[in-house]
């Protein structure tokens, strides 16, 4: 009866000339073609920046590069990770965390429900360190403003920062991991949260199940969004 009546409804609007509607909360086409728009803008803009800057040589790390490691995933991800470096694998193929680590990065991911394409992966610096060391301090300063720039491109509404080196670097506070993830912090007005990198938790595989806890943290956090 009910279903009889809506019909006759929509006819009689059809015949009055209307020919779409909208329910609340479901966009219009040209709402949705904005946000295709706002999309390619974001990837667009990320990309014309990479190309800008792969042949940087703000600090000695050039020297040894093969391949400048921007940052990978979603433009318009919710979800920022920041690592430290590149290491072999990355410097070798120009993307962010697919050697060891990186895998189990995914992995991470995918225990909470996030596939790498839903999430920004990017690091402090973007240049691989020789023999895989800690950035230098000049070396973070130089690279700093592009992860800057990343993010407020990409305007993520969490940051997750793997281990200290991150930690230390945008919270400019040098704590130890363990005193990092009991707090929420902000930098640049975004909610951040600190966990272990996971080259530390392959080292270390006793404190996966800290990460885990952090993880967990970050999904209720992700879905309140
Ligand atoms: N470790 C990092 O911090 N970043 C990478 O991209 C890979 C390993």
């Amino acid at each position: 009866m009910l279903q009889k009546s809506i019909k006759q409804y929509l006819e009689y609007l059809k015949l009055s000339g209307i020919q779409d509607i909208y329910f609340s909360g479901q966009k219009t086409p040209s709402q949705k073609k904005k946000k295709v728009v706002m999309e390619t803008d974001h990837a667009e803009l990320l990309s014309a920046l990479e190309e800008k800057y792969r042949n940087c040589n703000k600090c000695s790390l050039w020297k040894g590069r093969n391949k400048f490691c921007y940052g990978n995933g979603d433009p318009q991800a919710k979800l920022m990770l920041i690592g430290e470096g590149p290491g072999a694998d990355e410097d070798r193929t120009g993307k962010v965390f697919v050697g060891r680590a990186g895998q189990l990065l995914t992995k991470m991911l995918q225990a909470i429900n996030l596939s790498r394409d839903e999430v920004y992966i990017a690091n402090i610096v973007k240049c691989r360190p020789p023999d895989n060391r800690n950035p230098l301090p000049e070396e973070k300063q130089a690279c700093l403003p592009y992860l800057k720039e990343q993010i407020s491109i990409i305007q993520p509404k969490i940051l997750l920062l793997l281990g200290r080196v991150a930690a230390v670097t945008l919270l400019e506070t040098d704590l130890p991991l363990k005193a990092f993830r009991e707090t929420e912090y902000e930098f640049m007005g975004i909610r951040t949260f600190v966990t272990y990198h996971p080259s530390a938790l392959l080292r270390n595989p006793g404190w996966k199940k800290f990460a885990w806890i952090d993880l967990q943290n970050v999904q209720r956090e992700y879905q309140s969004l």
